[in-house]
């Protein structure tokens, strides 16, 4: 599938203070699965920068983004009609499968949780989502079924972690799903191994040159006995929970 794409912007705004939501079609990219991101072109910057999918249909890709640097100054400056030049789809995917999934997502890590949850209801797999934000401000609007904010301004008081316990509880779930900041998913991980649930984790790191030659997005998988190296860029980003040295 062709790799280098040139979009249209169709919609971007802002959604939160510092987080925005952008829609770019294009006819070459006729398809992107759940867990497989995007990197996009940005002006007077040689490295492109890589977001996870929160929706694709008719050709278009939704990713949501939080402002942190040039790149994403650039991108929230862009307006509809504008044209943006991105390589998809990238990296690994999420496993569709017909489990119960406790999806569990913290601050913009909810965003390929959005797409994966949309796929795993199209194929009737029931999904519980739980999502975690600093305060009422930082929730990005969505359907969920758990939110916990860590200044208790909505939602549940503290991290998503005091409540994984809870929520595997009550909802049983024959498989869990996470993207969060590195903290987070470690903690999903190994409460998920405690419970002998399947566990995949979608990782971020900063990436350099996003085809798996740098070695700087590098990170350790126990498998077999072994230590070995992947790459988050290109083995990555959805990897097993279990195998993920922390
Ligand atoms: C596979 C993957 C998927 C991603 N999906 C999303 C997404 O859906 N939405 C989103 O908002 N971001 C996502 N990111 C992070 C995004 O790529 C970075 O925020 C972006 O590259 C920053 O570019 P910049 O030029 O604006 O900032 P830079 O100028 O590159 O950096 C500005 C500052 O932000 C810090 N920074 C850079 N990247 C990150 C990061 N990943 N986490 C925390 N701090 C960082 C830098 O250390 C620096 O201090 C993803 C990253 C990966 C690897
Ligand atoms: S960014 Fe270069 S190997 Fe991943």
């Amino acid at each position: 599938m062709k790799k280098n794409h040139i979009g249209t912007v169709e919609n971007i705004q802002e959604i939160n203070k510092n987080v925005y939501s952008i829609e770019f079609s294009s006819p070459t990219l006729e398809k992107i699965s759940a867990g497989e991101y995007v990197s996009i072109l940005c002006d007077g910057l040689t490295l492109r920068r890589p977001f996870s999918v929160a929706n694709f249909e008719n050709n278009t890709t939704t990713v949501l983004f939080k402002k942190r640097g040039g790149g994403t100054e650039y991108i929230s400056n862009l307006k509809i009609g504008d044209k943006i030049e991105f390589s998809a789809p990238l990296g690994n995917t999420f496993t569709i499968e017909n489990k119960k999934t406790l999806l569990i997502g913290a601050g913009i890590g909810v965003a390929p949780l959005f797409y994966l949850e949309k796929k795993l209801n199209e194929i009737g797999a029931e999904t519980f989502f739980a999502a975690g934000f600093l305060s009422e401000s930082d929730i990005i609007e969505h359907d969920f079924d758990f939110v916990s904010t860590d200044d208790g301004s909505n939602g549940n008081k503290g991290s998503i972690c005091d409540y994984l316990e809870q929520i595997i509880e009550e909802f049983k779930p024959e498989k869990i799903v996470s993207c969060a900041p590195h903290p987070v998913l470690k903690f999903v991980a190994q409460t998920a191994q405690k419970h002998k649930i399947p566990c995949e984790v979608a990782m971020e790191k900063v990436m350099a040159c996003g085809i798996g030659v740098c070695r700087g997005c590098v990170i350790s998988l126990k498998k077999d006995g072994k230590t070995q190296n992947a790459t988050v860029c290109k083995d990555g980003p959805v990897f097993n929970g279990e195998e993920v040295v922390w």
